[in-house]
């Protein structure tokens, strides 16, 4: 059921129609406005806010099924303890979280299960995805929708915005935070997973101008608070590797047989920055 029952009024109070702006209400299988512009309801339990249009980027479905495999082997839940613990620890009693590229909804559901009075809602623009982040937590709710198009939801409405590893809209960011809320960014430094790029060559490095692209796109319409690294090492299976190199972007410039065969060899460092931002 969409919106599920114990989000509906706070859901519903956060989202707004992408066609005119108007609020949503829920009918049979789907969201309305007063205008009749309809949303289906996915079987799976995400709403396509999307509906009609196609996102500019988005992962497929052997993307989402490698990072599903790969989460499970909990090699990144320091990561998202990390996330969650800066999120957290910025965040009041009760509010909203919005996870801008929320994936499968891991870190979303890192930060439900530390702030047990906050709901949240993924954002992303791949079906598979969503259909794993709507039953991530019970506490969370998932919706289609592409990051570089105004989000279809409220103004100063959301206490927290997640961002991890996902495409950004630094306007609508602000746009959605309440004036004390708090934007959360997670992202490779050049040192993640350098030991596997080098013994997959193929793989796409980081883009070393990547972190002032983030400081030049986020910085007129917010301040930094604090950024951690987080960083340690990690050893992986064949098959392991094989999910971490099938869910980054090298998957769409790689095909999987040149990916690693066998166990990659030594230690694979984890490197990741996290930035607590507020708005200016
Ligand atoms: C590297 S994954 C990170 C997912 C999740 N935050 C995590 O770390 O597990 C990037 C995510 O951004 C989504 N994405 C890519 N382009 C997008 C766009 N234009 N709008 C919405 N989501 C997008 C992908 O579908 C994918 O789920
Ligand atoms: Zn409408």
């Amino acid at each position: 059921m969409f919106p599920p029952l114990a989000l509906r009024e706070q859901l519903l109070s956060l989202l707004r129609c992408p066609t005119c702006g108007s609020h949503l209400h829920a009918a049979e299988g789907a969201l309305c406005c007063p205008q009749r512009h309809t949303f289906n309801v996915a079987r799976q339990g995400y709403v396509s806010l999307l509906s009609g249009s196609r996102a500019t980027s988005g992962d497929d479905a052997s993307m989402v099924a490698a990072r599903g495999r790969f989460l499970r082997t909990d090699f990144y839940e320091r990561l998202r303890q990390a996330v969650a613990i800066r999120a957290a620890a910025a965040a009041p009693e009760r509010g909203a979280a919005v996870d801008a590229g929320c994936g499968t909804g891991y870190y979303l559901t890192g930060l439900l299960d530390r702030l047990s009075g906050f709901w949240g809602l993924g954002l992303d623009s791949s079906a598979p995805a969503l259909r794993v982040a709507a039953r991530a937590h019970v506490r969370a709710a998932a919706a289609s929708w592409d990051l570089y198009r105004p989000f279809p939801l409220a103004g100063a409405a959301a206490d927290l915005v997640l961002n991890v590893f996902a495409p950004r809209n630094a306007a609508e960011f602000r746009r959605i935070l309440r004036p004390e809320g708090r934007l959360i960014v997670a992202r490779p430094t050049e040192r993640h997973l350098a030991e596997l790029r080098e013994q997959v060559p193929t793989m796409v490095a980081v883009d070393p101008s990547k972190e002032l692209r983030l400081q030049w796109a986020l910085s007129p319409l917010f301040a930094s608070v604090a950024t951690e690294l987080v960083e340690y090492a990690v050893s992986l299976s064949s098959e392991q590797a094989q999910d971490l190199v099938a869910m980054t972007p090298t998957a769409r410039h790689l095909d999987r047989a040149a990916a690693p065969a066998s166990a990659p060899k030594g230690p694979i460092t984890v490197s990741i920055l996290i930035t607590e931002y507020q708005p200016r």
